[in-house]
């Protein structure tokens, strides 16, 4: 039987106008200033809206939200943020790992990460913290950190070692099922520019290569993308989405999602991915294209 999931990124969606200057750390002053000029005609509420009532038409195992949910993580955007994944369903239907700008200053995980622990947490026989696991079906999914807080100007990320050590285990633990992998930043070295890398992106192929993975999803870079990792079992496709908010204004992508349909076949999986588009008008969410890939698993 066929199982359906979605991924959306970067929704961008906090609300900076009623926060005062002396909120804003440096670093987060520099954010603030880039939602001042351009972010907030960017990425807007109302694409926001159109996209719920795309979502609602689907029939999903799981929605996956692959970070940048604010713009500068300040404890009154995490509220917003919260407020958002309430209204597209329930937390074990929806699962979301931080992106940088969530992480942008060491903060109080009290007054934001601790908003979305429901919605970041793994099915309830496991502890919280990354990876998570959730398995639905025939699908596993498993979500990693690599938010980090960075100095002024850098939007880089980090996998840690112990997350990388049990990413191995999960892998291998889950073998046999669909296993998805989802990540901000893009763990294929040299994708993007060092500022905005993952750190140690090599190190977090060498184990999908090593443990094996059907699929890999990632943000960040506000633009579609497919790439390919190696993988213990069969090569691995890697997935961007643009922002989930975007009007496309400064040369980034207009807003768009994939949806993956995920099939049993002889000798291994095929996957059907649907990418979902804003349309001209800017009004609804329509089908932008779709790719059918064949996955030969052992
Ligand atoms: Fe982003
Ligand atoms: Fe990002």
């Amino acid at each position: 039987m066929a199982q359906q999931f979605a991924q959306v990124s970067d929704p961008h969606l906090s609300d900076l106008g009623g926060v005062r200057l002396s909120q804003l750390l440096s670093k987060r002053l520099l954010s603030y200033l880039s939602w001042r000029r351009k972010r907030r005609f960017e990425h807007r509420r109302e694409v926001l809206s159109a996209l719920a009532d795309d979502l609602a038409t689907l029939e999903l195992s799981q929605l996956l939200v692959t970070g940048d949910l604010t713009h500068t993580g300040l404890p009154e955007e995490f509220r917003q943020a919260q407020a958002w994944l309430e209204s597209l369903g329930a937390a074990d239907t929806v699962a979301v790992i931080p992106g940088n700008h969530d992480a942008l200053v060491r903060d109080d995980p009290g007054q934001t990460f601790a908003l979305w622990q429901d919605y970041m947490a793994s099915d309830p026989d496991r502890e919280a913290g990354f990876p998570s696991l959730r398995i639905r079906g025939e699908l596993a999914f498993i979500g990693l950190s690599s938010a980090v807080p960075t100095p002024p100007l850098m939007a880089s990320g980090e996998v840690s070692a112990a997350q990388l050590s049990e990413l191995g285990a999960l892998l291998d633990a889950t073998r046999g099922k669909f296993r998805v992998v989802y990540v901000h930043h893009s763990p294929v070295p040299g994708v993007e520019k060092w500022r905005k890398a993952l750190r140690n992106a090599s190190a977090v192929a060498d184990t999908l290569a090593t443990h094996g993975a059907e699929l890999v999803l990632h943000g960040h870079g506000h633009r579609a993308r497919l790439d390919h990792l190696p993988g213990a079992d069969g090569e691995v496709p890697v997935f961007a989405v643009p922002s989930a908010s975007a009007r496309g204004l400064y040369g980034a992508d207009v807003a768009a999602y994939n949806r993956y349909r995920v099939e049993r076949q002889e000798g291994g999986w095929r996957l059907t991915v649907e990418q979902r588009r804003l349309d001209d008008a800017g009004e609804q969410f329509e089908v932008a294209g779709a790719q059918v890939l064949t996955l030969p698993r052992p």
